[in-house]
């Protein structure tokens, strides 16, 4: 959260309050960005441009495991500098291109992977390499119709599927890495072209007198030392900036590399129609009141691209640390071209073929991890303000929600709670009883989550910082002695350097709630009911260049923050992470919020897009940075608008949003009015009651998504390009998704005054209104809807074919629906077939890896004239068939979780869309049931309309067991 207004900030440092655009660099006012622009307007400009990198064919060497081989390259612009490239296959078919200087002057940094994968992936044991005269290749792949091939001269990597080009690296001549150099002989000697020409079989193109003009411009452009705005970065190392072209050909769209707020399918920044002029920026930062529509950084950085097409899927991660600006251009309408310009680092990425979105996934999920299961609760609600400003005001804000009866699971406290923002240390004239109002709030079921930051107060009398200095943990100024001061909420302050492994330990430390034997600071006034906001760790510094750390700050190991800067964040919420789940007895489930994140991120908990505007825009681009975000590994964002005073209209609208994001959370900055939802007036209290209540029920829907993604990978909010891949009408889709593989179809309203709205409907599919039951039915070329979208009504529909489970009973809060009865709503498709499934577990612990669980399949199909819904155990049938990583090698279908909730029955089942109606409903073995059938549109029939509804009541079925009911006809 970052303030605009706060009194402090006023006085403190005028320079950071005015946040526009210009407190953020443009391309063009990044040295290592120009160089790179400027790189490839070279080259579009000479038509036989070629790339002066080859790889030395003599050199080439194949590991005794067959799957990586090494080759020194050359660059004809700088015979003398030497450069060695790793080419390996992993186990899954993706390709992972290593290039680095070697014997240079200083060591780029090369650590950016290992902080984002999960572990050193497996290396293929099919791989064949050919080595020819201009390339080495290598076919693999269950089909054989993988081909990855690399060229010699120039060096390029290539992707092929049956025969076709996937992915290009350096097909477009862009890839170049500025070696070390020093800075007297800067400006390096003239090769002549005829010099370069006797190096073996440099092209002809080289026709310029002067090749390093030629290749690297007429001018040095800011290599030793660059200002921007009032600060100067010294580079002390000069340029190491790294360039390369990826092209996904036969691939005309291209998703990913969050955070922007922008659409989900990434547009053109370069080239004859540019849509963005500037590239979209991977440089996490506190870009408060960040633009609607832009290319702009925000808080976050996932270097990850999927290309896709109607048949094919395919991605790249460059893991790389450093600031990055990557260039789009669609050259045709079914081939993308992308140009990555980073500020250091290695060349390092890792090619997915994909052919599928669930493959890249997969491939993705291999390298850098899951989601991990978030604790149930943390799926409610969360209501949050900066600030809840006394322990009386928390305990009023709940009282409130319970008169008004209404559903919330979490309440937060922002920075406000610290004692001079010293955070850990309570202020304790507005809360005096800290575990008391955690108790009173835990007492209800309910939970806190408290920020704790990563800028510390430096004061002796703060023994968080004490302890950190006395480690000797702060990141170090450029001279790499002096700890780094700068400006923060608790004015002068320190940051932890978490690269540092003596931090690690130390900071799990501080999360104890009991007293440590020695003197040491631990957590003692808090209990295992409060959890933990990790905020402004882009890090946010408001007398910092950008408003972060000046680049040439000196981390563990000697590099420099520039080399790390987008990495820098997720350390912190990883071992908050890690810190919350070890902290008592029995180790729990954390529930860690942070707002910088990286490639890997996501396995540490959840984040959100940041300090928005509560305006109609910021609305709208929030449901379409969930998508992005949820496509490069986070299952878990959320929606809020923090700035301004949004109407009820909006309010309303937006609480739709939240609730049918992944992480529904409404927060609010200092300067606004309170809007808790029992402020509004009727009748926008009652809605937002409603849509509250709606969320709850869902919430084994939800559980169940987040069960698939913390396995698969598969994202929770779900683009349509994800769930419908041939549909080419759907791929630009941002303004309604899936809700995992549930089958629900949401398109949030977010437009004000709005009446109806329009919802795209895939290829030869059915719906049905989740309110009305309505049967709609799309053609071949799918189809485009209207629908009534009154501001208490929302697009929400149901895909036939889909088994929904529901808990129909409102409560305070999630954890006491844990033994609640089960509602099914049945959706047939037009073979009159059905299925679903429900995942359930203890919600907390981690008992769920030892195969504490509920996993069930749901299913109607065709039986005689009548169907047949049945209920059987998931787990035991993926056992079985091994068909997801069910991590599981003891289970038992009658575990003790299982027992636990072995009286949880299911109470109704609705089926929509029966032919007609039914001369009987039996559990098999039992006797007729109680039902209700009321006639309409038929699944199987060729009409649109109200849909025929059979209601089974009280089947007394238990969720934890295997049934059939029949529907006779
Ligand atoms: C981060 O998390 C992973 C687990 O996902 C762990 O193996 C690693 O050691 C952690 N620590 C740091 C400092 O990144």
């Amino acid at each position: 959260m970052r303030a605009l207004s706060s009194l402090l900030l006023l006085v403190a440092i005028p320079a950071a309050l005015a946040v526009k655009s210009h407190d953020f660099k443009t391309c063009s006012q990044a040295g290592f960005c120009r160089r790179g622009r400027a790189l490839s307007a070279r080259a579009a400009a000479h038509p036989q441009w070629t790339s002066p990198y080859s790889v030395d064919a003599d050199s080439l060497s194949i590991s005794s495991d067959q799957a990586t081989f090494t080759a020194g390259v050359k660059s004809a612009i700088y015979p003398d500098i030497k450069f060695g490239l790793e080419v390996r296959v992993h186990d899954d078919g993706v390709v992972r291109v290593k290039m680095d200087e070697v014997g240079g002057l200083r060591k780029r940094y090369d650590e950016a992977a290992s902080w984002a994968l999960i572990a050193e992936p497996k290396i293929s044991k099919d791989i064949q390499w050919t080595v020819g005269t201009k390339d080495i290749r290598a076919v693999y792949g269950d089909k054989k119709d993988v081909e990855v091939v690399v060229s010699f001269e120039p060096l390029t990597v290539t992707l092929y599927r049956n025969g076709k080009e996937q992915v290009v690296l350096n097909g477009r001549g862009l890839l170049h890495l500025e070696h070390f150099r020093k800075k007297e002989d800067a400006k390096p000697e003239e090769v002549t072209s005829e010099e370069a020409l006797e190096s073996e079989g440099t092209q002809q193109v080289l026709k310029t007198p002067n090749l390093h003009a030629w290749f690297e411009g007429e001018e040095e452009d800011a290599l030793w030392e660059e200002t921007f705005s009032s600060w100067t970065d010294t580079k002390p190392k000069g340029p190491e900036s790294l360039s390369i072209d990826i092209t996904f050909p036969n691939h005309g769209h291209v998703y990913g590399i969050p955070q922007h707020a922008s659409s989900l399918d990434l547009r053109t920044t370069t080239g004859e129609s540019p849509y963005y002029t500037d590239p979209y920026r991977l440089y996490n930062a506190d870009t408060f009141e960040y633009l609607a529509d832009s290319t702009m950084s925000l808080y976050g950085s996932i270097p990850v691209m999927h290309a896709h097409s109607a048949d094919s899927t395919v991605a790249v991660f460059n893991a790389v640390g450093s600031e990055t600006w990557i260039d789009i251009a669609h050259s045709s309408v079914s081939s993308t071209e992308t140009h990555w310009i980073s500020e250091s680092g290695i060349l390092d990425v890792f090619i997915m073929p994909g052919p599928t979105p669930k493959d890249i996934f997969a491939q993705y999920t291999r390298l850098t991890g899951t989601q991990a299961l978030p604790a149930d609760w943390s799926l409610g609600y969360h209501q949050c303000r900066w600030n809840y400003v006394s322990s009386e005001d928390i305990r009023a804000v709940q009282k409130k929600f319970d008169e008004e009866d209404i559903p919330v699971d979490v309440f937060w406290l922002d920075i406000e709670y610290a004692e001079e923002h010293k955070y850990f240390i309570w202020d304790k004239k507005n809360f005096p009883d800290p575990v008391d109002m955690t108790n009173d709030v835990a007492a209800s079921s309910r939970k806190m989550v408290v920020i704790i930051d990563p800028h510390f107060k430096r004061t002796s009398s703060y023994p968080v910082y004490q302890e950190a200095v006395d480690r000797g943990l702060i990141v170090k100024q450029k001279d790499g002695q002096t700890d780094y001061e700068g400006w923060c909420w608790s004015g002068s302050s320190a940051w932890v350097d978490f690269f540092n492994p003596a931090a690690w330990d130390w900071w799990k430390t501080l999360f104890k709630t009991y007293k440590l034997g020695d003197d040491k600071f631990s957590w003692t006034e808090s209990t295992e009911d409060v959890f933990i906001w990790n905020d402004m760790n882009e890090p946010s510094i408001f007398n910092g260049p950008e408003i972060s750390m000046p680049r040439d700050n000196i981390h563990y190991g000697g590099w420099e923050h520039r080399d790390l800067h987008n990495i820098n964040g997720m350390l912190f919420s990883n071992l908050t992470s890690q810190a919350i789940t070890v902290r008592g007895e029995v180790p729990k489930r954390p529930f860690v919020l942070t707002r910088a994140f990286y490639a890997g991120s996501q396995r540490f908990g959840a984040m959100w897009t940041g300090d928005n505007l509560g305006t109609w825009e910021h609305m709208a681009v929030g449901i379409k940075m969930v998508l992005a975000n949820s496509i490069a590994g986070f299952a878990f964002t959320d929606v809020g608008g923090f700035f301004g005073n949004p109407d009820p209209e909006m309010l309303v609208r937006w609480y739709h949003v939240g609730a049918f994001s992944p992480f529904f959370r409404a927060h609010a900055h200092i300067d606004t009015k309170r809007r808790e939802p029992y402020l509004l007036d009727e009748p926008y209290k009652g809605m937002v009651k409603d849509i509250l209540r709606r969320r709850y029920s869902m919430l084994p829907i939800w559980y169940t998504a987040f069960r698939e993604a913390s396995t698969t990978g598969l994202p929770v909010a779900r683009p349509h390009y994800v769930a419908f891949p041939k549909d080419e009408a759907g791929f630009s889709l941002d303004d309604q998704y899936f809700i995992g593989s549930s089958g629900l179809l949401v398109k949030p309203v977010t437009e004000k005054g709005a009446k109806e709205a329009t919802v795209y409907l895939p290829p030869n599919e059915l719906f049905y209104d989740y309110d009305s039951y309505n049967l709609y039915r799309s053609p071949a070329t799918g189809k485009k809807i209207t629908v009534a979208a009154e501001l208490d009504q929302l697009p929400l529909f149901i895909l036939g074919g889909s088994i929904l489970p529901t808990r129909e009973r409102p409560r305070r809060s999630s954890s006491v629906m844990r033994h609640d009865p089960i509602t099914l709503q049945v959706a047939l498709d037009a073979s009159s077939s059905a299925r679903g499934e429900l995942y359930l577990d203890d919600g907390v612990t981690f008992n769920h890896q030892q195969g504490q669980i509920v996993w069930r399949e749901f299913s109607a199909e065709k039986s005689g004239k009548g169907i047949k819904i049945s209920s059987r155990d998931l787990t035991t049938q993926h056992l079985a068939s091994a068909v997801d990583s069910v991590a599981l090698t003891t289970y038992d279908p009658a575990n003790a979780f299982a027992q636990s909730i072995s009286s949880v029955r299911v109470e109704k089942i609705a089926v929509l869309g029966l032919g007609a109606k039914p001369s009987s409903v039996k559990v098999v073995g039992g006797k007729e049931l109680e039902w209700e059938y009321s006639s309409g549109v038929s699944a199987s029939g060729k009409k649109e309309g109200s849909s025929s509804l059979l209601v089974i009541k009280d089947p007394a079925v238990s969720v934890a067991s295997d049934w059939e009911i029949v529907v006779q006809a």
